[in-house]
């Protein structure tokens, strides 16, 4: 797999006895971290582990308080990620950072002097990006509007932008995450390339095949500390596990079927609605979701779940059709869906899941007032924000803890765990598992099921056909903002069902 050897290999990057902290939180304790050039490193760990903290330091955005990062086989002091960029070091970030209204060439150029300034000549940067982007096996079209593009092809922008710009150390922040799964395997060829050519890649996911099919070596954290470094040929998942957590991981089975009631808590009737481009997304959908229930959307994204999901919480505007939640016909507004009994586990978490600059305990405060106008008093939502973290194995100091100071997967958790534990009678939930560890997939796949064994009627929306196969009742495919398919799951076939995600199949 790798051309670096173990005893020479020529180091890249390394993080020596790094420490950073913060307001009493160790998030890296003495870590240490080597990266070779030509080869792709994973990093690994539970959610709060560490991992993001390191990247942070390692591309200048943070300072850690003891250690140093060594590049190419000396110390640097990096005050900022443009220090870093200087030497060599680029990260691509989860939010994207592209001008929408230009091209995908303006966008890699844009801010980089080397045509001097702000001139540059577009059909030359169009020929170059071609190019780099045929180099590494990336499939775009360097003319095309950002507002044009998947989230996926987004990405290869942004990776684009930092091999224009001469990246030799790629660092990425669970790139994958909101991918699709043949975007993940363009982006595995495009890491492989970059590695065979000699720049040095760190990847971070939770997902364990992805990180063995992309990665030559891992190195696991926990709780702020390096536990090891593994050659991905040499190691199994069950090892890889018991070093994240520190013990032997039992994946269960898979929760079987709920007892469906017989009410139907939430029903569209031939619902239609646009896209934010003004097109067509959903299509005359007809869905009823009875008590007990999970009802799994399956599909490639950009089908039509995002707006699904928004039309239902009120949050998109119907051009026809009808919803009904728990028999309250709805007019369309968040608060009356809210109102009516929806938990709602959105795709864009930080946008409308939660507030940032709160703190957990008044994130929860905010949520039932919106539901039933009340503000709980103080001491019982510290106790329920306490009760929370407790039972979803949240890493925060306690219920102050601001949001935004939660590592990105332990902020999903309080924002399923919310959901959850809200006394909802529908449940539509986007995505729940992603960014989620090993360990924190698995509870929040039972408490799932868990909710619609006590009658909550839940609507799963999620491209990971694994995950919808094991808690739903029924599958319904949406393809091109319609329903093609809806079929028990006890009568579903894995195959048929990516087929007919692909409209290669009838149902
Ligand atoms: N800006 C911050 N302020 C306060 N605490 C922080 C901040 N950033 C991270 N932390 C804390 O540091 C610890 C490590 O967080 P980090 O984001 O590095 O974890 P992670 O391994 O990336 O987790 P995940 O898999 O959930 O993304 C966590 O306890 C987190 O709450
Ligand atoms: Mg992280």
């Amino acid at each position: 797999m790798t051309d670096a050897t173990p005893e020479a290999p020529s180091l890249a990057l390394a993080a020596r006895s790094v420490t950073k902290r913060f307001r009493g939180v160790v998030a890296n304790d003495r870590v240490d971290f080597e990266v070779a050039a030509g080869e792709v490193h994973a990093l690994l760990g539970e959610n709060g582990a560490g991992k993001t903290t390191l990247c942070n330091v390692l591309t200048g955005l943070y300072r850690p308080e003891e250690g140093y990062v060594e590049v190419g086989g000396r110390p640097v002091r990096m005050h900022s990620p443009h220090d870093a960029h200087e030497a060599g070091i680029f990260m691509v970030h989860q939010q994207f950072r592209l001008v929408q209204s230009l091209s995908v060439a303006e966008n890699v150029v844009l801010g980089w002097s080397r045509h001097g300034g702000t001139w540059f000549a577009p059909r030359r940067v169009e020929r170059e990006v071609a190019a780099l982007a045929e180099q590494y096996r990336m499939d775009i079209a360097p003319q095309a509007k950002i507002w044009q593009l998947s989230v996926g092809e987004q990405q290869r922008v942004e990776i684009l932008k930092a091999l224009y710009r001469g990246a030799r150390i790629l660092i990425m922040d669970e790139p994958t995450a909101v991918l699709t799964p043949q975007e993940v395997d363009q982006l595995v060829g495009t890491l492989r390339e970059m590695a065979r050519s000699g720049s040095a890649v760190v990847f971070i996911s939770h997902k364990l095949p992805e990180v063995l099919a992309v990665s030559d070596r891992i190195t696991v954290l926990r709780a702020g500390r390096t536990m090891g470094t593994v050659g991905t040929a040499s190691t199994t998942a069950r090892e890889l596990a018991h070093m994240m957590v520190g013990r032997d991981v039992v994946f269960a089975g898979g929760p079987g079927s709920h007892e469906v009631g017989g009410t139907v808590v939430l029903e569209l009737e031939a619902v239609s609605a646009e896209s934010d481009l003004g097109t067509p997304a959903l299509v005359d959908v007809a869905l009823a979701v009875r008590s007990g229930e999970i009802l799994g959307i399956a599909g490639v994204a950009g089908n039509g779940q995002r707006e699904l999901a928004e039309v239902i919480a009120g949050e998109r505007a119907r051009t026809a059709g009808r919803v009904v939640i728990d028999g309250k016909t709805q007019e369309g507004k968040p608060w009356e869906a809210i109102a009516a009994g929806l938990g709602y586990v959105p795709e864009d978490r930080m946008g409308v899941g939660v507030a940032p600059g709160l703190s957990i305990a008044d994130n929860l405060r905010l949520k039932s007032y919106r539901r039933n106008g009340l503000i709980l008093h103080n001491k019982k939502a510290m106790a329920d924000a306490e009760e929370l973290i407790r039972r979803f194995d949240i890493v925060a100091r306690g219920p102050r803890t601001l949001a935004r100071e939660l590592s990105g997967g332990n902020l999903q958790k309080l924002i399923v765990g919310r959901e959850l534990s809200s006394a909802a009678k529908v449940l539509v939930v986007s995505s729940p598992t992603r960014g989620l560890d090993v360990g924190a997939t698995e509870s929040v796949r039972r408490l799932l099921s868990e909710s619609a064994r006590s009658g909550v009627g839940g609507v799963l929306i999620s491209e990971a056909l694994g995950g919808v196969f094991e808690l739903s009742d029924r599958i319904a495919v949406l393809y091109r903002g319609r329903v093609t398919g809806l079929v028990d799951r006890k009568d579903a076939d894995v195959d048929h069902i990516g087929l007919m995600m692909a409209g290669q199949a009838a149902a």
